[in-house]
C-alpha cells in the first residue's frame, strides 16, 4: 500500500495531482496523436489503421458517432467538420441512450466508436448492436488492446498515453484532433476542399504551442476560482463549435467539484434558461472569434441585459464584446467609445490564441479543464478520485 502510494507519487512528478499533470501534458499527448499521421509540408494525413478502409468509408450512406461523457462531446466538437468536408450525413450518440432506442441501422452505415477505456460498457453494447446489423465498426480508442480495438474492424488509436485522472483531460485533445484527421482522410479526394484542408492542416501545425500558451494562463484561472468557490451552481454557454465546449467545460466541473454546471447553447438561452440568469449566478460564456461572432454578441447582450456578469474566454486581441464598445467603430464620440471599453474591462477575460474555427474548442476547453481542477482543490476534493465515480465504466 505505502509503496504503492510513493510510486504514485513519482508518476505524478511535480504535479499535486494526476489531473493538473494531464491537463500540462497536452501540448505534447496532441503532438503524438499527430505524430507519422500528418504531413505539415505535404498537407496530407495518413491514418495508417483506416487506409484500407477510407473509400468505403466515403461510400457510407451515414457516419454515426457513439461514445459517452467525454468521448461524446469529443464527437460533438468535431460533427460540424464531418458534415462540412465529408458531406456525408452525421449523427452523434450517446451509448445508452442509442442502445435505449435500438434505432434502425444498415449495412451501409458507417459507426465510430470513440472511447479512452476502451472498456465501457454501453459503447462496446452499442458496437455488438451495429455488428449485428453488419456496419462498418471503426474505433477511436486510446486503450492499446481494449475491448473496443479488438472489436472494431479498423480504427486509429489515439496515442494520448495512460490517463489516469478520473476526469478525462488529455484524452479529450487527442479525441478531438483523431475526429478531425479522419474528416481531412475521408476528404483528401475532394478538389473543391483543398483550401479548407490545407487551411486546417496549417492549424494543427501550430496547435500545440498555442495550447502551451493557454496554459500560461494558470495563475489567472486559479485566482478566478478562488471566487467561484462558494457558488452552487454555474452556466456555460456556447454555440457551434463551442457547445461541445460548454458541455464538456461543465462536466469537468461537475465531477470534480460537485457545483452544478450546465453547458448550454447560447441559442437555447431564450427557450427557457434564461430564467436562471440574475447578477449572482457566475456565467461562463464562450467567445472566441468565428463566423457565429455576431450571434454571440447578441447572446451576450441578452445576459448582460439580465444583470448577469459573465466571464469571458476570448481571443486574443479580438473584437470588443460588450455591445457599447463596438458602436466605436459605428461612429460614436471616442469618449462614449472609452466609456464602453471602460466597461468592458471590468469583466473577466480569459484571452486565448486564436487559430482555425473547427480547432478553437482545443484550446478553449484547457480553461475550463483547469478551473474545474481549481475549484475541486480549493473546495479539499481530490480531483483524481471524484465520488461515486470509476475511470472506466464497465457496468451498464
Ligand atoms: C469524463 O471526465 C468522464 N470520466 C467520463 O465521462 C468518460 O469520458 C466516459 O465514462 C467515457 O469513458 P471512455 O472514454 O473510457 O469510454
Amino acid at each position: 500500500q505505502t509503496i504503492e502510494m510513493e510510486l504514485q507519487q513519482i508518476r505524478k512528478g511535480s504535479f499535486d495531482h494526476f489531473m493538473l499533470k494531464e491537463i500540462f501534458e497536452q501540448p505534447e499527448s496532441i503532438i503524438n496523436t499527430m505524430r507519422g499521421r500528418v504531413n505539415f509540408q505535404n498537407k496530407t494525413v495518413k491514418l495508417g489503421g483506416l487506409s484500407n478502409y477510407i473509400s468505403a468509408i466515403r461510400r457510407s450512406r451515414r457516419i454515426v458517432m457513439i461514445a459517452c461523457g467525454t468521448s461524446y462531446h469529443s464527437c460533438l466538437a468535431t460533427r460540424d467538420l464531418f458534415e462540412e468536408l465529408t458531406d456525408i450525413p452525421i449523427s452523434v450518440e450517446i451509448a445508452s441512450y442509442f442502445l435505449d432506442r435500438r434505432p434502425p441501422l444498415f449495412r451501409d452505415d458507417t459507426c465510430i466508436f470513440v472511447s479512452q477505456s476502451g472498456e465501457t460498457m454501453d459503447t462496446i453494447f452499442a458496437l455488438k448492436y451495429c455488428i449485428e446489423r453488419g456496419a462498418m465498426c471503426v474505433g477511436v480508442v486510446n486503450g492499446v488492446g481494449s475491448a473496443i480495438s479488438r472489436q472494431t474492424l479498423c480504427g486509429v488509436h489515439i496515442n494520448a498515453g495512460p490517463e489516469i485522472g478520473v476526469a478525462s483531460t488529455k484524452a479529450y485533445t487527442s479525441q478531438y484532433i483523431t475526429l478531425v484527421m479522419i474528416a481531412l482522410s475521408l476528404s483528401e479526394d475532394r478538389l473543391s476542399k483543398q483550401t479548407r484542408r490545407n487551411e486546417i492542416i496549417d492549424g494543427l501545425a501550430k496547435i500545440s504551442a498555442q495550447l502551451e500558451e493557454v496554459l500560461k494562463l494558470n495563475d489567472k484561472i486559479q485566482a478566478v476560482a478562488e471566487t467561484l468557490v462558494d457558488k452552487p451552481k454555474m452556466l456555460i454557454l456556447g454555440r457551434g463549435y463551442q457547445y461541445a465546449t460548454a458541455l464538456e467545460g461543465a462536466l469537468k466541473i461537475k465531477e470534480i467539484s460537485y457545483i452544478l454546471a450546465e453547458g448550454i447553447l447560447t441559442g437555447e438561452l431564450k427557450h427557457g434558461p434564461l430564467a436562471l440568469v440574475d447578477e449572482d449566478i457566475p456565467i461562463i460564456m464562450v467567445a472566441t472569434k468565428d463566423k457565429l461572432f455576431d450571434k454571440i454578441i447578441n447572446g451576450i447582450g441578452q445576459v448582460t441585459a439580465r444583470s448577469g456578469k459573465p466571464i469571458f474566454i476570448a481571443s486574443q486581441n479580438g473584437p470588443a464584446l460588450i455591445e457599447g464598445s463596438n458602436k466605436k467603430e459605428n461612429g460614436v464620440t471616442e469618449t462614449a467609445a472609452a466609456d464602453y471599453n471602460g466597461a468592458e474591462k471590468s469583466y473577466v477575460k480569459f484571452e486565448v490564441p486564436e487559430t482555425v474555427d473547427c480547432l478553437q474548442g482545443l484550446l478553449n476547453i484547457v480553461i475550463l479543464q483547469i478551473l474545474g481542477y481549481w475549484l475541486a482543490v480549493k473546495k479539499g476534493y481530490n480531483p483524481d478520485h471524484p465520488r461515486n465515480l470509476a475511470k472506466a465504466v464497465t457496468t451498464e
